[in-house]
């Protein structure tokens, strides 16, 4: 890059000519397209400045590699960019942005970018390197994406947020950031997510979300050392049973576990452990038959003021819930959604205590009075 910096007056110069006379709020003497280059040299990316001088570059009309390559060998008044974005309708055969290398954007920087819908099969390790210490969100969704150089996270000393929704990335590795508090590997189908230190390499995370990824199983303890995750989301996998430490955390942080879309019919006592009273456990669309007090008291007792949905469960609603519906305290089934229903279609929240107290052994105070 021509970083000349006596160019650069030349340049403010020229766009002052060039460029229609728009004003900026913040100082009436600079043109709205200073601190940009100039349009023609980088057409057809848009370059846009706020009132902060924060400029965005929107590539979204770029359809090449090569293309990128040439419009980021231009002249750039100012190198650090707020924001890259780069949408693309996949549906659209004419894009064909499919490689990022280790000097496509030269020595331009980010805070953001946002590489969407494109035919991208490879991000060079060094692709963002120039970005290193800006970085702070990175969302590569929705491209054809089947590896990416996860071991380059570290390098990213403020990246907050990486989304890789809906690309075909094989397996996840142990992510390892000090800086990650969002990670989003959704809709990559069939991923394997078996790596030993999955997530304790990334101590700040405080959302992951899993779903659609054909999970069959959790490994033990994948959770266990994140004491700032407040959001799991699981659903729409294949999780059959929950086993002891499944999802533990080690402090009552997890604000919503969402395992929606699940096989799930057995959940082993202590499986869950780290909600906070006021979470949401989200169960709906699963294959619990029985809420056996042994298997969910641990889990109602977290919740005491959250919710838990179990709608489109097949619900036996017999005895082996009489435990939530005659306590004494009635402290159990307010936590359970209105929108539970038994297998038969009952709402669960309006069922006969009376039914209980006939066929249900134990004695009840409920039943009593
Ligand atoms: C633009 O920059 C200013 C000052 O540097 C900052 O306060 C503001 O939040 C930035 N805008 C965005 C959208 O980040
Ligand atoms: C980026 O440019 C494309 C194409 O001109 C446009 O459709 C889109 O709305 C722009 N995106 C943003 C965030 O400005
Ligand atoms: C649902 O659970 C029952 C056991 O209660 C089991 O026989 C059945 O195969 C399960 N169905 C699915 C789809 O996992």
């Amino acid at each position: 890059m021509k970083t000349i910096v006596f160019l650069v007056g030349f340049v403010s110069f020229l766009t002052l000519v060039l460029a229609a006379p728009q004003i900026t709020s913040a100082n009436d003497i600079v043109p709205l397209k200073w601190p940009c280059p100039l349009e023609y040299n980088i057409d057809p990316c848009v370059c846009t400045a706020d009132e902060f001088y924060n400029l965005t570059m929107n590539c979204s009309l770029v359809q090449s590699t090569a293309d990128l390559e040439r419009i980021f060998q231009e002249l750039f008044p100012f190198i650090h960019f707020l924001e890259l974005i780069i949408d693309h309708d996949p549906t659209d055969i004419t894009n064909q942005l499919e490689e990022i290398h280790a000097h496509t954007f030269n020595e331009v920087t980010f805070e953001r970018i946002i590489i969407r819908g494109t035919q991208l099969s490879l991000v060079a390790d060094e692709a963002f390197a120039n970005s290193h210490l800006y970085l702070r969100y990175l969302d590569l969704s929705n491209n054809q994406l089947s590896a990416y150089p996860f071991e380059s996270l570290p390098e990213y000393d403020v990246l907050q947020t990486f989304i890789i929704d809906d690309n075909h990335i094989l397996e996840l590795p142990s992510l390892d950031s000090n800086s990650l508090e969002f990670f989003s590997g959704s809709g990559n189908n069939n991923m394997k997510v078996i790596a030993l230190d999955q997530f304790s390499l990334a101590p700040n995370l405080r959302e992951i979300h899993l779903s659609r990824i054909g999970m069959t199983s959790l490994n033990t303890g994948m959770f266990q050392t994140l004491s700032k995750l407040e959001v799991i989301d699981l659903s729409d996998n294949h999780l059959n049973d929950l086993e002891l430490f499944a999802l533990m955390v080690p402090e009552q942080t997890l604000t919503n576990v969402n395992l929606n879309y699940n096989y799930i019919n057995y959940i082993r006592h202590e499986a869950i452990i780290g909600l906070k009273p006021t979470a949401h456990l989200l169960m709906s669309h699963n294959n619990v038959t029985e809420l056996k007090q042994d298997q969910w008291e641990h889990i109602f007792n977290q919740i005491s003021d959250g919710k838990l949905n179990l709608a489109e469960n097949p619900l036996t609603c017999g005895c082996d819930m009489d435990w939530v519906m005659l306590d004494d305290d009635n402290s159990y089934l307010p936590i359970i959604t209105d929108t539970t229903t038994c297998y038969g279609g009952q709402l669960v929240v309006f069922l006969e205590i009376d039914n209980f107290c006939s066929k249900c052994t134990g004695n009840w105070g409920v039943c009593n009075a």
